[in-house]
């Protein structure tokens, strides 16, 4: 395979990253690694900000604003407006706030419709608020995503999907779904854990009504970092579920009653992590000036390449891709399917290929082009081959199972 480079132009920035010269990193959709400007944002907070000015950085850096201005990092690059995206708590807690927020805004309809394989946390947030609402108020309806695109929407309060399934890398048909979901009378929530930063999902152009993702993954924040909430702003009259100080209208007013501020400022609720936020907000800066568009191109040309140099390969052209293969259904990783996965993948990782795993057997391979490049690719197919055909896997240090996988 040809070794050019796919993205000329991003020598620069893959210059920045911090990735040891002898790994392959082939895990981004899991977290991102240390750019320099995520590195030295981050000291500079602890000693020039929190060091010398202490309480005074509130005020001096703008602290108290970060969940606003990270957002309107992230904002562009989902296509949202400025002032349509927080930074803050993580995925999970964003969830909980916007699934409460479309029943509210979509009373008295009580139906939440999510995909029987959504990432686990989603659905179990969903429960969990069925659970505190009760049965007349809200229930729960864990669908395939075949039933899902011929569904009846006139019942639904909210449809909560995965843009791109954590497991396949399978990318679902935002725009179409959305719309069906929408002409039906429901809103439409996607978690956009695994697009942030390598498609662009348009949500504004889309009419999208709500959204959550993370900033660890294709963002690079950092291990953590804070997740992210979009709700349109002709939604954002709606009330947080966790109505805390930070979204008051008047914070240091102290009243004791409740008043949210106005715009999605109220979906705040308590003090969020300074040091966080400035790094994933350094790490955002990263992408600046770049194009949404240039990066998917990218990533599609490394796991198209990806996908090639496994079919030429005699050992590794038989393994099962759970990924599709057209462009409109791919997300930003390839998932093999591999019976003896968990140790093949620590194999992977000894040689410095690194990867993960996904119960019950898939190995997942992301592609992150602000850094990937096609080197990685024949490094890692070579090393998949070569572990394949030597067994080495079956070494026992490759079978204890981490608490991470
Ligand atoms: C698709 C998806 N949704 C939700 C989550 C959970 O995010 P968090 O732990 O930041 O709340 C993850 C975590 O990896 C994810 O991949």
């Amino acid at each position: 395979m040809t070794s050019t480079d796919f993205a000329p132009a991003l020598a620069d920035i893959r210059a920045g990253f911090e990735i040891p010269p002898d790994k392959v990193y082939l895990d981004g959709n899991s977290l991102g690694p240390l750019h320099r400007h995520a590195r030295e944002k981050t000291l500079s907070v602890l000693q020039d900000e929190w060091g010398d000015d202490l309480i005074a950085g509130w005020n001096k850096h703008d602290w108290i604003n970060l969940p606003l201005t990270v957002g309107n990092q992230v904002a562009r690059l989902v296509g949202a407006n400025p002032g349509e995206v927080l930074c803050c708590d993580n995925l999970s807690i964003n969830l909980f706030k916007a699934l409460a927020a479309a029943l509210q805004l979509n009373t008295p309809r009580t139906r939440i419709v999510t995909e029987a394989t959504h990432f686990p946390t989603d659905n179990y947030i969903a429960e969990g608020l069925a659970q505190l609402l009760g049965p007349g108020t809200c229930r729960v309806d864990a669908l395939p995503l075949a039933e899902i695109e011929q569904l009846d929407f006139s019942d639904v309060a909210v449809l909560s999907l995965a843009h791109v399934d954590f497991r396949t890398g399978h990318r679902r048909n935002l725009p179409a779904l959305t719309q069906r979901a929408q002409s039906g009378g429901a809103l439409v929530l996607w978690d956009l854990a695994h697009s942030a930063g390598v498609i662009d999902t348009a949500l504004s152009e889309n009419n999208v009504d709500l959204a959550v993702g993370c900033t660890y993954k294709f963002l690079n924040g950092g291990p953590g970092s804070p997740g992210f909430l979009y709700v349109a702003q002709r939604h954002q009259h709606a009330g947080n579920v966790i109505p805390g100080w930070m979204g008051h209208a008047d914070r240091f007013a102290f009243e004791a009653s409740y008043r949210p501020a106005q715009g999605i400022g109220r979906f705040l609720t308590g003090t969020q992590s300074v040091i966080a936020l400035a790094a994933a907000g350094a790490a955002l800066s990263v992408l600046d000036g770049i194009d949404i568009g240039t990066l998917r191109e990218c990533s599609l040309r490394l796991s198209d390449a990806f996908l090639a140099a496994l079919g030429d390969h005699p050992t590794t052209a038989g393994i099962e891709c759970l990924t599709p293969t057209p462009h409109s259904d791919r997300g930003s990783q390839i998932s093999l399917r591999l019976p003896e996965g968990y140790p093949i993948s620590q194999a992977l990782i000894e040689r410095g290929v690194i990867v993960d795993f996904r119960e019950p057997d898939i190995v997942r391979f992301g592609f992150a082009p602000l850094y990937n490049q096609p080197t990685d690719i024949d490094q890692a197919v070579a090393a998949l081959a070569d572990i394949i055909e030597t067994r080495c896997y079956e070494a026992s240090r490759f079978n204890q199972r981490n608490t991470v996988t």
